[in-house]
């Protein structure tokens, strides 16, 4: 007979587990600051489209956060000193502080935005006709950049073959992470015409009451952005206004206005993880491009490496449970792969996230990985066996193998953080 205490029994624990009973429940339940925010700023609010037959058909509503346009142009705004573009290290860093932003001005030389922009257009082509695109709600993203082209791998590192300012950078988010801070990813963002904005959020998803950013986010147009091309939406200085209100355990009140933001090709914009931001609306023909180059705190990550560590055999036997635990399972817009997993809940058992049949692929030596596309890669090439195709194919049909890869239409993903 079972000689298992009762104090272990699932339904014993749950019964001494009432609400009043639990500890930090208010911390790790609450809804602010974003409960209070959305109540108090009502014109802030919006609701993704959730199917891709939706995303045409999406109401502009006049007043909303989104109906705004530049700092300079903007009534409430424009008296008082935003960040502008500079390359005065003390003016980067006073803006950072106080408006939750700065725009290092000239950071790409005109050729090197050139390399950028062109290898950007280039794989969203190729991905395209590969029919591997991720398609977004804004427009197309193209993940894992670090796999196409050496532009982006030197992008990572702000080098200065490619990102004269990289120096300049660098030394900024030292300052706002210290020393040791790692890249959480880096996507091209492209917003095309018809396409919707984003819902205005933080980066930074947890220790909203830190007095410092966990995670800052290099916003690097390679297209000019403002009011007209889809310039990410803004409420400056919010990052301190939540991060407070969350310490002092105090509703957020009304906000100021959000602003579009203005930049030249070349800016690179630095971003505290706690500013509310969100991408714009791009009203012109022409594809607006920004570079999503997340930073973070080292510590903020796993302390061993399950992703390469983990025998096959133990991943073969392993539960939905155990390859959660281990990381094989994006979770809301972390830990994607090759940006499969973007609109995963992220709970155990979810194929939408889940992330094994990759490594074992590699395991095989059979991890097919895309990598450097154009319009003029050869059919060989667009019809590759992607193992993205395989594992969105998968996931499609519920787990079950998919018999064949995914269309033509491209890979879909809901608002993830894959967006400004
Ligand atoms: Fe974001």
């Amino acid at each position: 007979m079972s000689t298992v205490p009762q104090e272990f029994d699932p339904s014993f624990i749950a019964q001494q587990s009432s609400p009043d009973r639990q500890i930090y429940r208010a911390e790790t339940r609450s809804k602010e600051p974003m409960a209070s925010l959305l109540a108090n700023n009502p014109e802030i609010y919006f609701v993704p489209p959730q199917r891709r037959s939706e995303w045409g058909n999406w109401e502009f509503k006049p007043g909303s956060y989104y109906d705004t346009t530049i700092g300079s142009k903007h009534a409430f705004w424009r008296d008082l000193d935003l960040p502008q573009p500079s390359k005065d290290i003390d003016r980067l860093r006073n803006d950072l502080l106080r408006w939750g932003y700065c725009k290092v001005e000239d950071a790409l030389s005109a050729d090197q935005i050139k390399i950028m922009r062109q290898r950007v257009l280039e794989q969203a082509e190729g991905e395209r006709l590969a029919g591997i695109a991720q398609r977004t709600p804004s427009g197309q993203n193209i993940n894992c950049c670090v796999n196409k082209g050496r532009c982006f791998e030197l992008f990572v590192e702000q080098h200065p073959d490619i990102a004269q300012g990289g120096p300049l950078v660098e030394q900024l988010v030292t300052e706002a992470l210290g020393p040791g801070w790692i890249c959480t990813s880096l996507i091209a963002a492209i917003s095309l015409e018809g396409g919707v904005p984003q819902a205005l959020h933080q980066d930074q998803g947890n220790a909203l009451d830190s007095r410092s950013p966990m995670s800052v986010n290099i916003l690097t147009p390679i297209t000019d952005v403002d009011e007209t091309t889809g310039g990410t939406l803004v409420i400056p200085g919010s990052h301190r206004v939540l991060s407070d209100a969350v310490r002092e355990g105090k509703p957020v009140g009304k906000l100021p206005p959000a602003i579009n933001l203005d930049a030249k090709a070349g800016t690179m914009v630095i971003t505290d993880g706690r500013l509310l931001h969100g991408t714009g609306i791009n009203h012109t023909d022409k594809p607006r491009i920004v570079m999503l180059n997340g930073m973070q705190k080292p510590w903020m990550r796993q302390q061993e490496n399950w992703m390469l560590s983990v025998r096959p055999e133990v991943l073969l036997r392993a539960s939905a449970k155990l390859l959660h635990r281990m990381g094989y399972q994006a979770t809301t817009g972390t830990q994607t792969n090759e940006g499969h997993g973007f609109g995963a809940q992220g709970m155990p058992d979810e194929a939408a996230g889940a992330l094994v049949d990759f490594r074992l692929a590699s395991d095989e030596g059979d991890y097919h990985r895309v990598g450097e596309l154009s319009a003029d890669s050869g059919a060989d090439e667009l019809n590759a066996p992607f193992t993205l195709r395989d594992v969105v194919g998968k996931a499609r049909t519920g787990g079950v193998s998919a018999p064949v890869g995914i269309g033509r239409e491209g890979l879909v993903s809901g608002q993830g953080k894959a967006k400004d």
